[in-house]
């Protein structure tokens, strides 16, 4: 008998961002000389802004005296950080959500796989296709069935909610990673009133949600009628404020969030929440905390800002240059990401290959986000400016060979 919980070998063989990695250490391993441009994961180059350092370095003078040496901090994270969350970010867009509602952490990433504890093996899952991949896999591991919901150009890379069954779980992910589409506030209001009607509860991932620049575009799916019912949000520091080596996310479950057991009692996911957190997990640092905290002040808030403002424009010129290529791109214009057609239909992979050992852009293929990103790629736009532009070079260089 296996002691192996044997959901783990339905899983592809690695995670993509880990298949990447290690096809590029084979390239530089064997061409110990080539210069590689990396615009596969989505990793930040700039550095942290002015007041996030200064806020840091006060807080590691924290810790070095007795008197304001911080030891566990609270499980949901520092009550000053959830209230300025819950200043900034929702209710300066006039969304209620309340520093209690708020659960700090370490990462979106972590949250968004962790979260698959608080639910049944059986439940039904519905994820968009393509998709960041840490949502399938982790619903793979549970033991749980995945549904895709295909999205493309047709459907503005927006599936709809299925008419022929209903899901215990969606995910949804906007702006979107990475498609680099958007939704509307049609459309969430779509998948809200779905999810209000069949009992499913959805899982909001808007960890891009600072490139938004479009002011009709909701930020927050709180800002959604009836989404306290249903739903559940996911925001990181991460891609924002350029936290990815940093760690700091925050989750927010709504007080009215309720699921019904299958004694009939009903059950506050908040509480599951936090039962597993008390369990499994004991916090952000504080330092990390305090460097978020700064990010929340109206200083941060600009620099973030003109941060993101960068990368959009970085995202701007690739995309432009990969319609000239003729790749029929989409997303960089409220998304750090572009997803694009391969030359003639080209396996993604193949691709990867292709521009990897011939023009030393790493990219990432896309069907490494499901079936649906066969003959795609993405780009990330979080490169420095002047590495996208030559990486630009290079690809059209050999494409056009
Ligand atoms: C990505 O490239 O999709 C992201 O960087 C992955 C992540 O945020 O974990």
């Amino acid at each position: 008998m296996s002691i192996v919980n044997e959901n783990f070998l339905r899983l592809e063989g690695r995670y993509l961002f880990q298949e990447i990695a290690k096809r590029v250490r084979a390239h530089t391993q064997s061409s110990p000389q080539a210069r590689i441009i990396r615009m596969g994961i989505g990793d930040v180059t700039c550095p942290l802004v002015p007041c996030v350092i200064s806020a840091m370095h006060r807080a590691v003078d924290d810790l070095s005296h007795a008197d304001t040496f911080r030891g566990y901090g609270p499980e949901r994270g520092y009550l000053w950080l959830r209230e300025a969350i819950a200043q900034q970010d929702y209710a300066s867009r006039g969304v209620v959500v309340s520093p209690d509602e708020i659960y700090v952490s370490d990462g979106a990433k972590s949250d968004t796989g962790n979260i698959t504890d608080l639910f049944s093996p059986t439940a039904v899952v519905g994820i968009p296709d393509p998709v960041y991949p840490v949502y399938v896999d982790t619903n793979v591991m549970s033991g749980r069935t995945v549904i895709g919901l295909p999205s493309d150009e047709a459907n503005d890379f927006v599936p709809l909610p299925p008419d022929d069954r209903r899901l215990d779980i969606a995910y949804l992910c906007y702006p979107n990673n990475p498609t680099g589409a958007v939704i509307t506030r049609e459309a969430l209001t779509r998948w809200v009133d779905y999810a209000l009607r069949t009992g499913t509860i959805i899982l909001y991932d808007s960890a891009y949600e600072a490139f938004i620049r479009d002011a009709a575009l909701p930020h927050s799916i709180f800002e959604i009628e009836g989404a306290r019912h249903c739903a559940i949000e996911f925001r990181s520091f991460s891609k924002t404020a350029g936290f990815t080596g940093v760690r700091c996310a925050y989750t927010v479950i709504p007080h009215e969030l309720h699921v019904t057991a299958s004694n009939g009692a009903s059950v506050r996911l908040a509480s599951l929440w936090e039962r597993r957190q008390g369990c499994k997990f004991n916090g952000a640092s504080y330092v990390s905390q305090r460097a978020a905290e700064a990010v929340c002040t109206p200083e941060g808030r600009a620099a973030v800002q003109a941060q993101t403002d960068h990368y959009l424009s970085t995202a701007r010129m690739i995309r432009e240059r990969l319609q000239q290529m003729g790749l029929r791109p989409c997303g960089g214009l409220h998304s750090p990401y572009i997803w694009a057609h391969t030359p003639e239909g080209m396996d993604s992979w193949t691709f990867f290959d292709l521009m990897l050992h011939e023009a030393g852009v790493v990219v990432t293929p896309g069907e490494g986000f499901g079936a649906c990103g066969r003959g795609r790629f993405r780009l990330s736009a979080f490169a420095d400016a002047d590495d996208a532009r030559e990486a630009m070079d290079c690809m059209e260089r050999v494409i056009k060979n």
